[in-house]
């Protein structure tokens, strides 16, 4: 059993998934605005070594609920604008966030940690097959003090700032690698895991897995449908379906999607005649522009002046704050 203890935030659907697959490594507490589910959710998981702490109300208006994070790993698991539903007291030992289109930044300013790790799962994760990405960062709140304490060294003679200079950067590069360890193995609990050197790209990938699913489960609906209307039952055309998406999935670790459909395609045969009919209809060109359309839409929502707060669903409001911190609160909708 390793030695840190993770809190998760959220007992929802990637909280389940998360949670299974941290289950019997580390101690675990759930957290949450509401204790009961809390406590529902690690019996009906049957979850070891995991208690649902106590959240303290402070103040209800803007914070209901305290949450002690000192030293712990700390799961993000709850909606995008939740972050701000939550006092976090103390310093995690590292933040880890689902949350869609929030960024390494945004969470900074609502939670102190030596390190940051934002995650794009996909809903496979509920079965210990999702697709993430992983972006590490070594603390991006106390970069700014690191910053400060820097200045200092500019009295140094050159080679000693330099050498000091030399030392930090190492340092941080150790730091990241065992980050990246940790996170490896968070993430390997429900999946497979891609790291990524730039946190745009963790938007990115909604394209290729976040909303992929639901990409590819119309294609499963249309070829469910297409069974159907050339005779087969319904049940019987969506386990074909279905046992060709695993099918598919194992052969495109072995082979590109090229080569696959070159496999299939036999000169003249039938495979081709579907084939000339999908891309008259644009089917690639579709399927290109809902990505991009996907994307766009995290990464408006990331916009630096669409911050999350704790504010009221559905309403759009200011935050109440000095001008020059005026925040606008995005409509809970907006998030997946
Ligand atoms: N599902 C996916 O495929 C997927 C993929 C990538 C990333 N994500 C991210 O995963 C996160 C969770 O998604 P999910 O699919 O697990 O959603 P979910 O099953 O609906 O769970 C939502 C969680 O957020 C909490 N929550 C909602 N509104 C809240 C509020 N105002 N204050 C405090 N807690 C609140 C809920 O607690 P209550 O029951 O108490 O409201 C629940 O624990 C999201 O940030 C999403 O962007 C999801």
């Amino acid at each position: 059993m390793n030695s840190d203890t993770i809190l998760i935030l959220g007992y929802g659907a990637m909280a389940s998934a998360i949670a299974q697959g941290l289950n019997g490594k580390y101690s675990m507490e759930i957290c949450g605005r509401d204790r009961r589910k809390a406590l529902d959710f690690i019996a009906k998981l049957d979850l070891q070594n995991t208690t649902a702490p106590e959240s303290k109300s402070v103040d209800f208006a803007s914070n209901p609920h305290a949450i002690n994070i000192q030293d712990k790993i700390l799961l993000l698991c709850v909606k995008p604008y939740a972050l701000a539903s939550f006092a976090y007291l103390g310093q995690a030992k590292a933040v880890y966030s689902v949350l869609a289109g929030i960024s390494i930044e945004q969470i900074a300013t609502h939670i102190h940690a030596t390190a940051y790790v934002r995650l794009m799962p996909n809903i496979a994760a509920l079965h210990g097959l999702s697709a993430t990405t992983a972006f590490c960062s070594v603390g991006t709140a106390s970069m700014i003090s690191a910053q400060e304490k820097r200045e200092p060294h500019m009295d140094l003679p050159d080679s000693q700032a330099c050498s000091t200079a030399v030392e930090q950067t190492d340092s941080l590069s150790q730091q990241l690698e065992q980050l990246k360890r940790q996170a490896q193995e968070i993430c390997q609990g429900f999946g497979e895991v891609v790291f990524v050197e730039n946190e745009r790209l963790i938007d990115s990938s909604i394209a290729t897995s976040g909303s992929a699913p639901a990409f590819l489960a119309l294609v499963a609906q249309a070829l469910v449908d297409s069974g159907v209307m050339v005779g087969l039952s319904r049940v019987d055309s969506r386990t074909l379906v279905a046992q060709t998406f695993v099918g598919v999935g194992e052969l495109l670790r072995h082979y590109g999607p090229q080569e696959l459909i070159d496999r299939v395609t036999t000169p003249g045969g039938t495979t081709i005649e579907g084939l000339a009919v999908l891309e008259s209809s644009g089917v690639r060109g579709a399927f290109m522009q809902a990505a991009k359309a996907s994307v766009a839409k995290a990464s408006a929502t990331n916009a630096p002046n669409h911050s999350c707060t704790s504010a009221q669903p559905h309403a759009p409001t200011i935050q109440n704050t000095t001008d020059s911190q005026k925040t606008l609160v995005p409509k809970e909708p907006n998030h997946e």
